[in-house]
C-alpha cells in the first residue's frame, strides 16, 4: 500500500520535471527588426531550414532518450521501492533464478536494435539533406575565408568585398533565399558556426567546405570561430545579418559603390599611406590594396571593430589605432605607434568611409 502511494508522488515529480524540460527546450524568441542582435546563442531555437532539421532531429534523439530513461529509471525505482527490504522480513531464502527464459533475452534485445536502428536512420535523412541540399531556389553564393583572427566575406556576383559581418537577405515561405557559403581559410583551420542557423562547419586550408543557411526570421545571428587557432581564437566572431529583401539590396548598392572622396580627409589618407595601413587593408579607388587584413572600403557600415571584440565607435576606433594590441592581444595588426595627431587624421578619414 505504502509502496504504490509512493510510487505516485514520484510520478508527479517526474511529470512536473518532463514538462519543465520541455517548455524549455524548444525556443520562442521571434526577432522583431533587423537591428535586434540575437545576444543568447541557442541551438534550441533554429531559425531557417538547415538548422530546424538539425533540431528536429536532436529532439527526437532527446524524447528517445528520455523515454528509455523513464522506463529504465521506472523499473528500478519500482524493483527499489516494491522489494525493499522491510522490518517484517524475516526470510532470508534465496529468490526464484531465473536462466535462459527467450522471452526476457528477446526484450532486451530486439527493442534496443530498432531503436538503434530508427534513430541511424533519421540522423543518416538529417545529415543528407544538409550535406546535399535541394535548394528550393538559386542560392545566393557566398565566399566566406577564415583569417587569423577575422573572416573575409565575399559576394562574387555583386563584387563585393567585406569582412566579419555577413549580409544575407531572410528567407520567407513563399520566397526562399538559400545562401551557400563557401568556407576557405588563408592560414590554419578554423571553425565556422551560428548556432540559430545551420551546426559547425571546418574552415581549413586547401579544401573548399561548402556550407549553407536559409535565415527565416530578420536579426543579427551571433558566430564563433570553433577550432582554437591562436591566441585570439576567440575573439573571431561572426555577425550575420539577416535583412528583408528591400534592403538587402540597398545594402549591395551601397556597398558597391566607392566611397566618396571626401577634401577634408586628405591628409587622413595620407597618414594612411605613410604609416604603410595599405599593405593590409584595401579601399577603392585609392592606392591601399593589401589583403592580409579586412577590406576597409566600407568601413563604416560596420558595428564592430576586430572582428566583434569592440563596439565601432569613437572611442574603440581610437584606442584600436592607437594600439590594436591593447583591445585585441596577439591580434596580427601591429602597433604602428601612431602620435595623436596621426590617430586623429586617420579616425577622421576611416570615419568618411561609408
Ligand atoms: Cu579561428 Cu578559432
Amino acid at each position: 500500500m505504502t509502496s504504490s502511494k509512493g510510487l505516485k508522488g514520484n510520478y508527479c515529480l517526474i511529470r512536473r520535471a518532463v514538462l519543465l524540460l520541455v517548455a524549455t527546450l524548444p525556443g520562442t524568441v521571434d526577432a522583431q527588426s533587423a537591428d535586434q542582435v540575437r545576444s543568447v546563442q541557442n541551438i534550441f531555437a533554429p531559425v531557417g531550414a538547415p538548422a530546424e532539421l538539425l533540431n528536429q532531429t536532436a529532439l527526437l534523439v532527446l524524447l528517445i532518450c528520455l523515454g528509455i530513461f523513464l522506463v529504465v529509471g521506472g523499473l528500478l525505482l519500482y524493483a527499489v521501492l516494491r522489494y525493499r527490504q522491510k522490518t517484517t522480513d524475516d526470510d532470508t531464502t534465496e529468490p526464484p533464478q531465473v536462466y535462459g527464459s527467450t522471452a526476457i533475452e528477446l526484450a532486451w534485445t530486439v527493442p534496443p536494435i530498432l531503436i538503434v536502428v530508427v534513430l541511424a536512420l533519421a540522423t543518416a535523412r538529417t545529415v543528407g539533406e544538409i550535406q546535399n541540399p535541394k535548394f528550393a531556389a538559386d542560392p545566393l553564393q557566398v565566399r566566406i575565408v577564415g583569417h587569423r583572427f577575422w573572416w573575409e566575406v565575399r559576394y562574387p556576383k555583386y563584387n563585393i568585398v567585406t569582412a566579419n559581418e555577413i549580409h544575407v537577405p531572410v528567407s520567407y515561405l513563399s520566397a526562399p533565399r538559400p545562401i551557400e557559403l563557401t568556407l576557405a581559410s588563408a592560414d590554419v583551420a578554423h571553425g565556422f558556426w551560428v548556432p540559430e542557423l545551420n551546426g559547425k562547419e571546418w574552415v581549413v586550408p586547401d579544401r573548399e567546405n561548402k556550407w549553407w543557411i536559409q535565415p527565416s526570421s530578420l536579426g543579427i545571428y551571433l558566430g564563433n570561430c570553433t577550432v582554437l587557432c591562436g591566441y585570439q581564437h576567440a575573439n573571431m566572431l561572426i555577425r550575420v545579418v539577416v535583412e528583408a529583401p528591400e534592403d538587402f539590396d540597398a545594402w549591395v548598392a551601397r556597398q558597391q559603390q566607392p566611397p566618396k572622396p571626401d577634401p577634408g580627409t586628405e591628409e587622413g589618407q595620407k597618414a594612411f599611406a605613410a604609416n604603410s595601413c595599405g599593405s593590409c587593408h584595401t579601399i577603392e579607388g585609392t592606392t591601399s590594396n593589401g589583403i592580409f587584413g579586412p577590406n576597409l572600403t566600407h568601413f563604416m557600415d560596420r558595428k564592430t571593430l576586430g572582428s566583434g571584440v569592440a563596439p565601432n565607435d569613437d572611442a574603440n576606433l581610437k584606442a584600436w589605432l592607437r594600439d590594436p594590441q591593447q583591445l585585441k592581444p596577439g591580434c596580427l595588426m601591429p602597433d604602428m605607434k601612431l602620435d595623436p595627431t596621426q590617430v586623429q587624421k586617420i579616425m577622421a578619414y576611416l570615419k568618411t568611409l561609408n
